[in-house]
């Protein structure tokens, strides 16, 4: 396997409306995300990946960009932007943008004159289609239905088309069939690594390549029929030229976000060749309680083991991953698969210790480092996601689909906003992050959960993160290593074995709130552990038996217990 910097690095991703409030106007910004890069480097990780900063109406809080080469004023300024990197860079941390390249802003100079007429020297930028006629009636091209809610077809009058957005109507799609348009954003990727960045995290990129047919209708691929087509038939072609053209020359990382991306998907993107992407973000893991989001299903273990064995083998010497619980997209890790109350640190350390043990590289969304939890929303109103706010307005207020009770208990699980509430810095008035009152609500936990209080304790998930984080740069073989999963069929407990040059590591989780016990494997005494989320963890040996078996070593583990050994 290939050496590359990025596959030992841990990233911390930086929601910057939510970071850090230095200009107290209740919004993130810039200046703020500088005055706490001493705080990521304390943590240890060393790559940054910032949600977009690029101007934009914030209508997807960033990922509707109207100027790719500008600095959102609500963030700050390019010589503050420009401050921030040389900071970064002086502390050991690498910076990565996000950059969205399947859609711009309907505010984008690109998009307005595409609009303008139907010869626009841009109309070919992005995807316009003439109306179908059914009947006497005109209708959208296809019935493609967007993320967002409602078709994913807008009829402009001016010119008598529908323009396509897989998101939002303020999100219409870029035409990824037009060198002219690759090429500009070829060279807007360019403008930023000039500027010093380290790489790029590419949002919805399994997305820019449409399925055409020959007559270059927009089509379902036989019997796929999703809500988005991800990994259209040019993706691959694409990536490779974005490589050719621009990758190969810098020494970046380069991220790709790909909904609905299987393993065999994956080692085309992020093949050990470097053509295409350094790694991928898949989702199956997160999408187990189900492909409808509004729900209360639950993960099953049994499930979510499985998706990561397939995924660790899968990848393993072919191609990479980032490991996450937690982003921007997802609600926090420890109110979906650990507990909010009584055992708040041990899930959220156990948790971390069953990713940060796997291949790939980790990500640590902001507040995953202390345990932050979803935020107890209770109305409409509380929310600002244009997702929650347009689902609400679709299966409550128009189609009665969801009573407005059950619509808020799902969206209070699953809603992106659990995520984006303002980072918890200490116990002061909006949790140190503003002065003012941020533009979404603060999660009243604030203060009993903030980074000034665990940064000193001992034992917090502060200090958890930070250790594994070490661990990781000391030890090859939590980057190297293969996998092994055991006990595939336990309900409760996740066990697997990473191996690298006749060195082991077990690592053994409880994901139940009751003790388990479990028989350690052959060649491991449980004298010998790297980390734990707790001291309690007895090993004991099993008793001579009358059938004259020998004893075994047995670990006894507490409820959401976590711990690693070595062999
Ligand atoms: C994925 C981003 O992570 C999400 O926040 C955004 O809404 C969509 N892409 C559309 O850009």
């Amino acid at each position: 396997m290939t050496r590359d910097w990025w596959k030992n690095a841990v990233v911390y991703q930086i929601y910057v409306p939510s970071f850090c409030d230095s200009n107290g106007d209740g919004i993130g910004d810039i200046n703020g995300i500088y005055t706490k890069l001493n705080y990521i480097k304390e943590l240890g990780a060393n790559v940054i990946w910032l949600s977009p900063v690029n101007k934009s109406p914030m209508k997807d809080n960033g990922y509707d960009v109207s100027n790719y080469r500008s600095i959102n004023p609500q963030f700050g300024t390019m010589p503050e932007f420009d401050r921030m990197i040389k900071k970064a860079h002086s502390l050991g941390i690498k910076v990565v943008m996000d950059f969205v390249a399947n859609h711009t802003s309907i505010e984008h100079s690109w998009f307005k004159e595409s609009r303008s007429q139907i010869d626009s020297q841009l109309r070919d930028f992005y995807i316009w289609r003439k109306p179908k006629k059914e009947g006497k009636n005109l209708v959208p091209p296809n019935d493609w239905i967007a993320w967002f809610g409602g078709p994913a077809w807008t009829y402009d009058e001016k010119t008598g088309e529908y323009f396509l957005h897989l998101f939002s109507p303020h999100q219409p799609d870029l035409n990824w069939e037009n060198p002219v348009m690759r090429e500009e954003i070829y060279c807007i990727m360019r403008f930023w690594l000039g500027r010093g960045i380290d790489g790029f995290r590419l949002d919805v990129i399994g997305h820019i390549s449409k399925p055409l047919n020959s007559k270059g209708e927009l089509v379902f691929p036989d019997g796929n029929e999703r809500l988005l087509v991800p990994n259209g038939p040019r993706v691959h072609e694409y990536l490779q030229e974005m490589n050719r053209e621009v990758f190969s020359k810098y020494n970046i990382v380069t991220i790709g976000e790909t909904v609905g991306a299987t393993v065999e998907d994956t080692v085309k993107y992020a093949n050990s060749d470097g053509t295409e992407l350094s790694m991928v973000i898949g989702f199956e893991h997160m999408d187990l309680d189900g492909d409808f989001k509004w729900t209360d299903n639950k993960i099953n273990l049994l499930d979510l083991k499985y998706v990561f064995e397939k995924w660790q083998m899968g990848l393993h010497g072919r191609a990479w991953s980032a490991l996450y619980w937690c982003n921007h997209d997802q609600p926090r890790i420890v109110s979906r698969l650990g507990d909010n109350y009584e055992h708040r640190e041990k899930s959220a350390t156990m948790l971390a210790t069953c990713l940060h043990f796997m291949q790939g590289t980790p990500f640590i969304y902001q507040g995953e480092e202390l345990g932050m939890t979803n935020a107890p929303f209770a109305d409409i109103n509380d929310y600002r996601d244009i997702e929650s706010i347009n689902a609400y307005k679709i299966f409550v207020e128009e189609s009665n689909h969801f009573s407005k009770e059950d619509m808020l208990r799902f969206m209070q699980l699953k809603s992106r906003d659990n995520a984006r509430t303002p980072m918890q810095w200490n116990s002061e008035s909006y949790a140190g992050f503003s002065k003012n009152e941020p533009w979404i609500m603060v999660n009243p936990n604030y203060t009993e959960i903030n980074a000034e209080e665990q940064r000193n304790r001992p034992g917090s998930v502060f200090k958890y993160y930070q250790k594994l984080i070490q661990l990781r740069k000391e030890m090859d073989i939590i980057t190297y290593g293969d996998f092994e999963l055991l006990l595939a069929e336990h309900s409760d407990l996740f066990v697997y074995t990473r191996g690298y040059q006749n060195k082991k590591l077990l690592v053994v989780c409880n994901f139940s709130n009751e003790e388990r016990t479990f028989l350690l494997p052959p060649g491991f005494t449980g004298k010998n552990i790297l980390i734990a989320n707790d001291d309690t963890h007895r090993t004991y040996t099993t008793e001579l038996s009358s059938q004259g078996y020998r004893p075994k070593p047995c670990v006894n583990l507490s409820p959401y217990g976590a711990v690693v050994y070595r062999r």
